[in-house]
């Protein structure tokens, strides 16, 4: 098919990262099963850490970072999507080592695709993405261990980023109480319209404390920021709650004794939204287009989002890696 578009193209030189927009052909996609015209994609940490070289995330340069991405098939070998079918794409191997949604156009396997939930847009998909996404499945994680509204306060750490922010709009939604632990104190109103009750500093929780055990004061935390902040958090938990841990934006490291596991039966629950399975994300994208989609139509991105041409987005990732940013980058493909 010889078609070209327009893609975000990552190139390395001798040591230096630097994005552009360029001009592909369909025939430079990798092999898959479904050609998909994406209309939008989101910006995450990840694609952040791609787009400056981070090995962890992509190996080889050039590169079209993009772990989202929405839109519809534009041609398909797989029996399961037909063209004109509206799709979403988060995770796998999407924009970390395969072309990724800040293009035009993408190929994949048919089984990386969720199929659009009836009645949502890939507007609002991707307002959310990779990052509502995961918030979806910290909050369904701790509900999944029995955390009620009754039992208390639940914190959200990094509260300012994307998965912090859907975090807060979603569990306030779910009747919790939310503190909403940020750096970013001039955004406690913003915080506060997202629905969190009260906003502390990230500094109080953030700092090494050598104690085995702090204050009781949650019943459950989302945590987006590793390191210290995470060790704080578990010694702060009430007896028999849960932390759902997502996140390293401070630091992968954890420093933690067994105490607050074996003396208040603490749960550190672990959140993974890249690999599961194709068939739990097809179910918590329902949800999130279903039961779970609060507010007025559009409220959500309207407070939660800016949007971003791909010729925008060298700027935004910047504004991503220095921690700047508040909500979410939408990409308008
Ligand atoms: N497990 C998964 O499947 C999964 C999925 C998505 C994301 N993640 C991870 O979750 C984390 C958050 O993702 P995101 O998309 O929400 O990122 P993001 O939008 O960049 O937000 C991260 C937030 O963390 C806080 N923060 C940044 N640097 C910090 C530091 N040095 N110390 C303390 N807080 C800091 C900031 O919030 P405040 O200014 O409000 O404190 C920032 O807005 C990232 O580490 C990301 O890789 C994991």
């Amino acid at each position: 098919m010889g078609i070209e578009f327009k893609a975000l193209v990552v190139t390395e030189e001798s040591g230096e990262f630097h994005s552009h927009v360029e001009d592909r052909q369909v025939s430079d996609l990798p092999e898959g099963d479904v050609l998909v015209r994406v209309s939008h994609s989101s910006l995450n940490y990840k694609d952040a850490l791609s787009s400056i070289g981070n090995k962890g995330v992509t190996r080889s340069y050039p590169h079209t970072p993009g772990i989202d991405a929405s839109g519809v098939v534009e041609a398909s070998d797989s029996p399961n999507f037909n063209v004109g079918d509206e799709v979403i794409l988060t995770g796998y191997d999407l924009g970390m080592n395969t072309w990724g949604g800040l293009s035009e156009y993408i190929r994949v396997p048919a089984n990386w695709i969720v199929p659009m939930p009836e009645g949502f847009s890939s507007r609002e998909a991707m307002s959310l993405g990779t990052a509502g996404f995961t918030a979806a499945m910290c909050v369904d994680t701790l509900l999944q261990v029995g955390i009620a509204p009754s039992q208390g306060p639940v914190l959200v750490t990094g509260a300012t980023g994307g998965v912090g922010a859907i975090s807060v709009w979603l569990l306030s939604n779910l009747g919790f109480e939310v503190t909403a632990s940020t750096g970013k104190l001039d955004a406690t109103p913003w915080l506060t319209k997202l629905g969190a009750s009260s906003v502390v500093n990230r500094n109080s929780i953030g700092e090494e404390n050598k104690r085995p055990l702090l204050k009781s004061e949650w019943a459950a935390a989302i945590d987006t920021v590793g390191g210290d902040t995470l060790s704080n958090v578990i010694k702060s938990i009430q007896y028999g709650g849960s932390v759902a841990c997502c996140g390293m934006a401070a630091s992968a490291n954890l420093n933690t004794s067994v105490l607050p596991f074996i003396l208040r039966g603490v749960n550190l629950l672990g959140v993974d939204s890249v690999e599961l399975p194709l068939e739990v994300k097809v179910d918590i994208w329902r949800m999130l287009a279903g039961e779970w989609d609060f507010g007025e139509k559009g409220q959500l991105e309207e407070m939660l989002c800016e949007s971003v041409s791909l010729y925008g987005v060298a700027d935004a990732l910047e504004s991503i890696l220095e921690g700047k940013h508040r909500g979410r980058y939408l990409v308008a493909v």
